[in-house]
Parts: structure tokens; C-alpha cells; sequence
């Protein structure tokens, strides 16, 4: 049965349509990438010196694991995407925190599935870096929210069946 939808990560899935799954976390690497460059640079503020300096990092972080997944992408036999999702911007530092912790929620609910995709293909190695990776997002996640003064969502993972 062919599954090609991102958002069904319940479901198994094949090589191919794993390699399919890693470019588009692949472009939301490069989405984070750009999204923590920029608004590390343009928030202002004296409340928010401190998440600018946590964006920058983040961004270093992110890079990391574009970094890795492409290698993993690369190992699969598939070639890296070179597009990143899109950057959503705006003149409010909330926007943009609050932008943030949408897609790192986002991020984790696609790795959850992720890891479970690879380990149902025996991809434990994979699966061992994404877990890696999910450490960090998770990490990410939360210095947003307490930077917007407010709990770390709960994310849902995959849809029901
Ligand atoms: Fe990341
Ligand atoms: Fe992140």
C-alpha cells in the first residue's frame, strides 16, 4: 500500500517513501536555520537579550541536523533537498517566538514518526540519530515557550488510525 502522505507517520512505510519523509525534515532544517539566523538577529527588546542569544545557538544546532539527516538521506541511496519550507516573518517579537514554537512542535511530531517509520525497516542506526536530533528539539521547544511565558505544548503525535 502506497503512503506518501508526511502527516500519516503511523503508518509503514517503504525506503523509498522514507527517503521522501527525511527531505522534507530536511527542509524544515533549513527552514529552522533561517527562521533562528534572522530573528536571532532583528529581536529587540532588553526582555528578550537572552532568547536572542538562545535563537543563535539554536541556529548552529539546526544545522547539525540538516547536517546529519542529508547524511542519512545520502546513505538511503536518496539525494538531499535543497529547498527549505517556507520562513514565516513579522515586525513582532512574539510572532516570531510564537512562529518558532509552532515548528519546532511540528519538528517533534514528525520525528516521533520518524523513528518509528526506520526501526519498522530495521533502520535502527537511523533511528538512533533521529533520536538525537529529537533531544535538541525538544530542548528548543521549551526555551520558546518559557521565553513566551508559558508551558511547553503537549504534542500529539500521530493521528489516530
Ligand atoms: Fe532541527
Ligand atoms: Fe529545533
Amino acid at each position: 500500500m502506497k503512503n506518501t502522505d508526511a502527516s500519516a507517520g503511523h503508518k509503514s512505510v517503504s525506503r523509498e517513501e522514507l527517503i521522501d519523509l527525511l527531505n522534507e525534515d530536511l527542509s524544515r532544517e533549513y527552514q529552522a536555520i533561517i527562521s533562528y539566523v534572522v530573528y536571532s538577529q532583528v529581536l529587540k527588546g532588553a526582555e528578550y537579550m537572552n532568547i536572542a542569544g538562545e535563537l543563535a545557538k539554536h541556529a548552529a544546532e539546526e544545522l547539525n541536523h540538516a547536517l546529519i539527516v542529508s547524511n542519512q538521506i545520502d546513505y538511503l541511496g536518496g539525494m538531499p533537498a535543497v529547498t527549505a519550507k517556507n520562513v514565516r516573518t513579522s515586525e513582532k517579537a512574539v510572532d516570531m517566538l510564537r512562529f518558532d514554537l509552532e515548528n519546532e512542535a511540528e519538528t517533534i511530531r514528525q520525528y516521533r514518526n520518524r523513528v518509528r517509520q526506520c526501526e519498522e525497516l530495521g533502520e535502527y542506526a537511523i533511528a538512533e540519530h533521529i533520536r538525537t536530533i529529537l533531544v535538541d528539539e525538544q530542548d528548543h521547544l521549551i526555551a520558546l515557550a518559557t521565553a513566551l511565558g508559558q508551558d511547553a505544548p503537549v504534542i500529539s503525535s500521530a493521528r489516530a488510525a
